[in-house]
């Protein structure tokens, strides 16, 4: 079993979005001043009484524990015989629970979240029927997803399964306006878990509390240290608690930001799984790491949450004050200046099956009588450095016995190629889905084709979406793939700092890897193991595939 570990040194100073806490807190009530405070041992009385007031909940039925984190480890040691009882939660959620649940030693069923990061709650009711588990704990709204559980439907399921425990860890409640409190005195089987960390915004002192029926707090308090609460975190809270309107109003001033911001990344191009709390998550694909890299650059923190199983590509990012909004903002439209997409063309953006390789074929067989085989284009592309049309056409018509040369080919080719091209060539993608990732990256192509073959075809269509196109002999001196020299020039004409390149062949794959930047390969007429030993970091089937896995996600 591993340690949790969340990165929690070297955050001071900077812009915190990576912890959901609150951003700015309420200096003016924090005791600094009084020696006696830290001399002797902490009194629990009035806090346990203003606690419970102010949750409205009977002092019997409240537990204070060292942050919920505290809580959620009391409840799992307490309720769980080790190795005997079953205990219950989702998958993705917030990673103290499961790992409570393993050091309890429980056997532990893990029910997936929807595809949308939600509650299933048909597959996770039927779950509880079938393992019938002593204790359930979800967190409402949950971390990382922000999936919500209205109080109704937790009640339901307390009074569908009286004999399991079912701990809702309501760490973001007040930022939802709703509280499952309110279901505690019909459901003895309902433990509720909150913490002043997050709206409460004392994160650093450690407070947290369990509400339950009065026989199941007794039992908690067995297990929980008598003074795990320090006296700055009571004395610190009684003169929170009568402000608890104050705190709430900022609890709905962060969800008003949140819908701001909210807006604006979506204006950039990011998918969002918006969620009840104060954070929300996302949707970056492929750069997901880079981006909350490139922004602890930039001094603000935001947390990828790419390497955890069903969160690939989701950064979560804490909604703080609107400034520190726009901070991120800028942060994501500094990223786009510095990042491209580059392409390449035929057979990547555009299907040319019925142009350049109807026109191969006709060439060929025209030169030397002999058809092309099924297969034998794609093959010889395979070998690397026969990408262009007309230099595969002269080696097919050479290895035939026919001495070409490939200015004649060309000479050739471009009036019959033109005459069809406009008619059969088709995007491989949509407008709007270029139009959408444009807003997420510079886009760039970088072809093999020639000027002359790509400005009457595609030009009117593709200019005005694509930043820059570089063609074959467009600048003197640079070599064809697979050197990588016209996607150099292309992205350091465009000055980025980070680029990708997708193309469709074993050439694409080369050059691209020699400029530096990782491929991407469309599996057009290559297969994926082709492209990935020529060095593809990741294959899909098409290019639309490119951008709906990796930068449209959750849509
Ligand atoms: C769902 C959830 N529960 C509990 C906690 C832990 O809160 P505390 O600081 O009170 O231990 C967090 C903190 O990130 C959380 O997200």
């Amino acid at each position: 079993m591993t340690a949790y570990r969340p990165p929690l040194e070297g955050r001071r100073g900077k812009l915190r979005l990576d912890f959901n806490e609150n951003t700015t807190g309420y200096s003016d009530v924090y005791p600094l001043e009084d020696p006696t405070l830290f001399t002797t041992y902490p009194e629990y009385a009035a806090l346990h009484q203003a606690v419970a007031t102010a949750m409205g909940i009977a002092p019997e039925q409240l537990l204070l524990t060292n942050g919920s984190d505290e809580g959620i480890a009391v409840v799992a040691s307490t309720l769980i015989e080790p190795k005997v009882d079953v205990a219950l939660t989702t998958t993705p959620t917030f990673p103290i629970i499961p790992h409570c649940m393993r050091l309890a030693e429980a056997q532990i069923i893990e029910v997936p979240m929807t595809n949308a990061l939600a509650y299933d709650v048909p597959t996770l009711t039927q779950a509880i029927a079938t393992h019938q588990p002593k204790l359930v704990m979800l967190a409402s709204p949950d971390n990382p997803t922000g999936a919500y559980l209205t109080p109704q439907v937790v009640q339901a399921l307390c009074q569908q399964f009286p004999n399991t425990a079912f701990a809702l860890d309501e760490a973001y409640g007040e930022f939802t306006g709703q509280t499952q409190l309110d279901n505690l005195t019909t459901c003895p089987n309902l433990l509720v878990l909150k913490t002043f960390s997050k709206a409460w915004g004392l994160a650093g002192l450690r407070l947290g509390l369990i509400a339950a029926h009065p026989s199941l707090i007794e039992a908690f308090r067995k297990v929980r240290s008598p003074y795990s609460i320090n006296t700055v975190a009571a004395e610190t809270a009684l003169k929170l608690l009568p402000q608890k309107d104050r705190i709430l109003a900022q609890a709905q001033a962060t969800m008003a930001t949140k819908q701001w911001v909210l807006q604006a990344v979506q204006d950039r191009g990011y998918s969002v799984i918006a969620g009840a709390a104060n954070f929300f998550l996302l949707g970056v694909g492929m750069d997901a790491q880079l981006l909350s890299d490139f922004m602890t650059e930039r001094n603000i923190l935001i947390r990828s949450m790419s390497g955890r199983d069903h969160l690939w590509g989701w950064v979560r990012v804490s909604v703080g004050t609107e400034n520190e909004m726009q901070a991120l903002v800028a942060g994501l439209d500094a990223f786009r200046e510095a990042s491209a997409l580059m392409f390449d063309l035929d057979d990547t953006l555009v299907d040319t099956s019925k142009s350049f390789d109807a026109t191969i074929h006709q060439l060929v067989e025209q030169h030397t009588g002999v058809p092309i085989k099924p297969g034998e284009l794609n093959a010889l592309r395979a070998e690397g450095g026969f990408n262009g049309d007309w230099d595969a056409t002269a080696e097919l018509i050479r290895r035939r016995g026919k001495d070409v040369t490939r200015e004649q080919i060309f000479d050739e080719g471009i009036p019959l190629y033109l005459q069809v091209a406009k008619d059969v060539e088709e995007l491989y993608t949509s407008i709007p889905a270029l139009e959408r990732i444009k807003k997420r990256y510079r886009l760039l192509i970088a072809t093999g084709r020639t000027r002359p073959e790509y400005a009457p075809v595609w030009g009117d269509v593709l200019d005005p979406i694509f930043e820059g196109v570089w063609c074959r002999y467009d600048i003197e001196g640079l070599r064809a793939k697979p050197h990588p020299d016209l996607i150099a020039h292309a992205a350091q004409m465009a000055g980025v700092r980070y680029a990708r390149y997708v193309g469709n062949s074993v050439d694409d794959m080369q050059a691209s890897n020699a400029a530096g930047f990782a491929a991407i390969g469309v599996t057009s007429n290559q297969s994926e193991a082709t492209l990935k030993a020529a060095g593809a970091e990741k294959v899909f089937a098409t290019v639309d595939d490119v951008l709906k896995y990796a930068y449209f996600l959750g849509d």
